[in-house]
């Protein structure tokens, strides 16, 4: 039996804890979050999830044996630290951090204790991606010259990050795993057309081993910001 909290209960959160409360091998323990109105949304839909605003109390419960941190990016990498100091195991969603340096500090922290440090890149564990990979990995595709992908899902205009920190996360991690290497050269062209000097629209292009090109546009379009659990 694994013991999980949530840490941030927004837009996301509530969607990591529909899905482990579900799981029959997790308890689902404890959720948090800064505002009191978030928590008693958990509470109305999830009454055995205890809830808390104080991120320590759960740092320090014994009981707690992982961690999913669901809030602002800014916040992921100094909670993430509290955690992995406390020996636990976490879920950070993405983009897992607010730079590399952060990245590659909670990566190397995890691996010298032998923590389990997961980002939240949700895509390479649906269905329709899985079964792209099967594809390409079987070789019934063929050589796969080049891949173009557009992401025009909803997604908020972020105040702190532009589309390509926000975004882009999810379309180089499905890339990543589909084509089974990392690209070697990357370049991207941005433009800031609703708040000045963040970029809501890029174009990215990737190329990858084996002379595989892969050419991504991402954009960020409005959403209404509410308590609602609908899509990522
Ligand atoms: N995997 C996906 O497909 C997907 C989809 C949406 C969002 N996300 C990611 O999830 C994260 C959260 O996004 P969101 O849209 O839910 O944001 P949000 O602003 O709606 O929610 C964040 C919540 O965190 C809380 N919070 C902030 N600081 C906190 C702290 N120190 N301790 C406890 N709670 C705190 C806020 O009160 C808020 O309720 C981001 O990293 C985002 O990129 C991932």
């Amino acid at each position: 039996m694994l013991t999980v909290a949530v840490i941030g209960c927004g837009y996301w959160g509530p969607n990591l804890i529909r899905n482990f409360t579900q799981f029959p091998n997790v308890r689902m323990k404890v959720a948090c979050d800064l505002n009191k109105e978030r928590l008693r949304y958990i509470s109305r839909l999830y009454p055995s999830v205890e809830t808390t605003t104080d991120v320590d109390q759960i740092v320090a419960d014994q009981e707690v044996d992982a961690a999913l941190i669901a809030t602002p990016v800014s916040t992921h990498h100094p909670i993430a630290m509290r955690f992995l100091e406390a020996g636990k195991h976490l879920l950070v969603e993405k983009p897992m951090a607010a730079s590399v340096s952060e990245a590659e500090e909670m990566n190397h922290f995890a691996e010298e204790r032998g923590l389990t440090l997961m980002a939240g890149h949700t895509f390479v564990y649906t269905a329709a991606v899985n079964k792209m990979k099967e594809l390409i990995t079987s070789g019934e595709l063929g050589h796969i010259y080049y891949i173009s992908t557009t992401r025009v899902n909803l997604g908020l205009f972020q105040e702190d990050i532009n589309v390509v920190w926000d975004l882009a996360p999810h379309d180089v991690s499905i890339l990543n795993y589909m084509l089974g290497s990392e690209p070697l050269t990357v370049s991207a062209q941005g433009q800031a057309y609703i708040q000045s000097g963040i970029e809501d629209v890029a174009f990215i292009h990737l190329e990858y081993p084996g002379d595989r090109r892969c050419s991504c546009t991402t954009t960020c379009r409005p959403r209404r910001r509410s308590g609602s659990t609908t899509r990522g």
